[in-house]
């Protein structure tokens, strides 16, 4: 097996978050904060090998920035080592700067008075790339992401795609060999989100880097990715192949509409059929089957249940397919709902 470009091993970070609570009544002033500690990282270790798209998705506050930031040198671990391309990020940052081109959610990396070629000139030259390098890169990457009838344009004129389009070919500036990627086709229309996920599957897998791009969208994720790594409360719960994550998707999901409710009892013992719940909501009763990965299988088990119900004099109204989505990959993999708030809970308010 090759080196890996970027390795995180046992990293840990924790923040301190202050909340400020109400205003004081009589002062004025808001002086009450609650402390709490917010782990972003908890022993998170993985690699990422030339060549190779590794997605790290998990719910918002997961700690999938604070994982770019640490790779990029921009925060510092409590403990644990960062390295890219063998090189440990803490003691060789200046070097790793350049082997490492990133896209951080929702900044305006890109000078907006600027053009998008007066962009990366000035970005090339920050980054010591100069003369005719730096020109023809630039055109090479305006022509490859898309933009080259745009290139003469003032970069406030342009849409949010063409502008995360820019940043991207900012990132790519100085031919990094590591690409980070936080959320990069959030907000972006269908096609956009299309031309840049097709950019980023050619220049990894064409051009040999490595590329980490972090998501809450299990589509993203599914499209792009290699390899997953899921984040919740900054601690690693799966890092799979896609393929083996997408085993976890494969399992079939029915949806029953019957007539009138109908006990499980009967369902659960069916060859094929893996779990049965009765669900009654808006009114319907429903029964929500799963049923196993295998084709074969699941096709009598699917049968089976139609049967199972007509013996039981129910008549089925309808039959929907469930999708399954990231919530239910999470409930599956954590036992757990998928949870928005990585926070700590309320802790003893503290006078500053
Ligand atoms: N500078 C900071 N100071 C204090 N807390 C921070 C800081 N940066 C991040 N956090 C906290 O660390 C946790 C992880 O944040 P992070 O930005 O890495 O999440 P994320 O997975 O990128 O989420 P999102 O999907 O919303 O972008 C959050 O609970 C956040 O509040
Ligand atoms: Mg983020």
């Amino acid at each position: 097996m090759t080196d890996p470009l970027v390795e995180m091993r046992g990293v840990r970070k924790q923040f301190v978050t202050r909340h400020v609570l109400a205003l004081d009544e009589e002062t004025r002033k808001r002086r009450f904060y609650k402390r709490n500690l917010v782990d972003a990282a908890m022993d998170v270790s993985f690699a990422i090998q030339p060549g190779e798209i590794f997605g790290l998705l998990g719910p918002n506050g997961a700690g999938k920035t604070t994982t770019v930031k640490m790779i990029s040198g921009l925060v510092k671990p409590d403990a644990g080592q960062v390295f890219v391309a063998g090189m440990d990020v803490e003691r060789k940052r200046k070097q790793i700067l350049r082997q490492v081109g990133v896209v951080l959610e929702g900044t305006r990396t890109s000078l907006w008075p600027l053009t998008p070629l007066e962009n990366l000139m000035y970005y090339g030259n920050l980054k010591n790339v100069r003369g005719a390098v730096l020109h023809d890169r630039a055109h090479d990457l305006l022509d490859f992401i898309g933009l080259q009838d745009k290139k003469n344009i003032q970069v406030r004129r342009l849409s949010r795609g063409q502008k995360q389009k820019l940043a991207i070919c900012i990132a790519l500036i100085a031919d990094p060999r590591v690409l980070l990627l936080d959320e990069p086709t959030t907000g972006l229309d269908v096609q956009s989100s299309r031309a840049i996920k097709d950019r980023i599957i050619e220049m990894t897998h064409g051009q040999g880097r490595a590329v980490l791009v972090t998501t809450h969208d299990m589509h993203v994720a599914q499209e792009l990715c290699d390899r997953v790594g899921i984040i919740n409360k900054g601690r690693l719960v799966a890092c799979k192949p896609m393929s083996e994550l997408l085993e976890l998707f494969s399992e079939h999901v029915f949806v029953f509409k019957l007539d009138a409710p109908a006990g499980t009892g009967p369902l659960r013992g069916l060859p094929g059929v893996l779990s049965a719940e009765e669900e009654a909501a808006g009114g319907e009763n429903s029964l929500v089957v799963s049923l196993a990965t295998d084709e074969a299988e699941r096709s009598a088990g699917f049968y089976a249940v139609m049967r199972a119900l007509e013996g039981m004099g129910r008549r089925v109204l309808a039959v929907q397919q469930r999708q399954q989505n990231l919530e239910s990959v999470f409930l599956r993999i954590t036992g757990q709902p998928l949870d928005a708030d990585g926070d700590a809970g309320p802790e003893d308010p503290e006078q500053e």
